[in-house]
């Protein structure tokens, strides 16, 4: 039986088309329905739409459905077209006609809306958390290993110095931006869309001040018509912030597949923690940091994704804007688990002391020769020709010495106003 029936069923091809994999997908905004339906008959007590001897019954009840829901034992029966449907048809079989009134001043648009609205705002802060467990992982690994030197490469050339510490740093200094875009998207999730109803408010006198208060909303979507366009909006805002992480990620991963080829040879991992052939007897791949590429590679398609499915659509809502739910909710599980395993991986990664002894790292330390002469008192075009023509000639000795000092450099990380910086981007959220 469908919400909207009136007297006859629609052909079983039509359902199974049109509500696809919905239910399934439905059931990850199960427990947030229950959490707009619980602000919105609040609010219509408030405004006399419930009686007061009602309200307790009515929460009473979705109390229940919210239990059943975190036992995992809530289900979308067959026939029913959504989570929606679902709740409001539990309530009608327990309390009768007192739940056939929750739906007094709001659609499904609205509810989905306000559904999805909560669903992302938990949905980025526990990426945030992710990102943020592995950028304190990696800033540990780069104050660890900061005397830790390695080749630098510029064209996949060896260039100048580098250093593990560097080169730790660099991808948890990137994660500092990715956490500003996620903070950006929280901020865009964390507005009020319910009251716009099917996307053009209601003639009840809703407050929809009080149910952003309930819901903990930062404020709400003023207009009801920008409301309903934010369907979509929302989500790929999150999208280009996951597709953001997915980047530093799926780059730092590509750096560790090189890096663990025999021919740098810079880092390892446990036995345990890599994957063999069938047929070479030697190998230890880095299947995890592949897997973790190319996962981060697809995600970064998620924005693209999203803007076409909702490309030239016009204002108002469309079912199109359905099928959303299945692009982004298995984006965000995607990029959590990718940073776990990041994370994990981390916590054994071997490094290889004194890289930089080998000779065929020499002119690692071109630069380092010209600018010393430099400081002495040669100029440095000049100083750079005597060098250039140490090497043209194969007479080049490196001193093998670094010292460098500037911020951010190999010699001062700044791995703490870093850190600072992450701090402060965390605060957006709240914490
Ligand atoms: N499953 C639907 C969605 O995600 C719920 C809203 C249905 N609204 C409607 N007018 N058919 O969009």
């Amino acid at each position: 039986m469908k919400l909207w029936n009136k007297g006859f069923e629609p052909d079983k091809l039509i359902e199974l088309f049109t509500v696809g994999n919905d239910r399934e997908l439905d059931l990850r905004l199960a427990r947030y329905d229950v959490e707009g339906s619980m602000a919105h008959i609040r609010m219509l007590e408030s405004i006399g739409l419930i009686e007061s001897s009602e309200l307790p019954q009515l929460l009473e009840a979705l109390e229940d459905i919210a239990k059943s829901i975190e036992k995992g034992e809530f289900t979308i029966e067959e026939g029913v077209e959504d989570v929606h449907s679902q709740v409001e048809l539990m309530l009608t079989r327990r309390l009768g006609d007192m739940g056939k009134k929750i739906h007094s001043g709001r659609s499904r648009n609205d509810q989905v809306l306000v559904d999805l609205k909560l669903f992302m705002r938990d949905e980025l802060k526990t990426i945030a958390d992710r990102v943020n467990n592995l950028f304190c992982r990696l800033l540990s690994l780069s104050e660890a290993h900061k005397d830790t030197l390695m080749p630098g490469y510029t064209h996949l050339q060896v260039a100048m110095p580098s250093s593990f510490g560097l080169w730790f740093g660099a991808y948890a200094e990137s994660l500092v931006d990715d956490m500003e875009m996620l903070a950006a998207a929280y901020k865009i999730a964390n507005q009020n869309p319910l009251g716009s109803a099917a996307g053009y408010g209601s003639s009840f006198p809703l407050n929809r001040t009080m149910t952003t208060e309930l819901l903990g909303f930062a404020t709400l979507h003023y207009n009801v018509v920008a409301a309903q366009m934010s369907r979509g909006k929302s989500e790929r805002t999150a999208a280009y912030a996951i597709a953001s992480v997915a980047s530093t990620l799926g780059k730092f991963a590509m750096d560790v597949c090189l890096f663990m080829c025999q021919n740098y040879g810079f880092i390892s991992f446990p036995d345990t923690l890599t994957t063999g052939s069938s047929i070479m007897p030697h190998k230890k791949n880095p299947d995890v940091f592949e897997i973790m590429r190319a996962k981060c590679n697809r995600l970064q398609s998620v924005p693209n994704e999203i803007s076409l499915l909702t490309t030239n659509l016009p204002l108002g809502y469309h079912r199109d804007l359905q099928l959303l739910k299945d692009i982004i909710f298995p984006a965000t599980t995607t990029i959590c688990t990718c940073l776990d395993m990041c994370d994990f991986m981390l916590q054994h990664i071997i490094i290889k002391e004194n890289i930089l002894d080998d000779e065929r790292y020499n002119y690692l330390f071109t630069v380092e020769d010209v600018n010393r002469l430099t400081v002495s008192g040669v100029p440095f075009r000049e100083a750079y020709k005597q060098v250039g023509m140490q090497v043209q000639r194969g007479e080049y000795v490196p001193t093998r010495e670094v010292h460098h000092t500037h911020e951010g450099s190999i010699g001062n990380l700044c791995n703490d106003k870093i850190a600072e910086k992450m701090h402060k981007v965390l605060e957006k959220f709240g914490y």
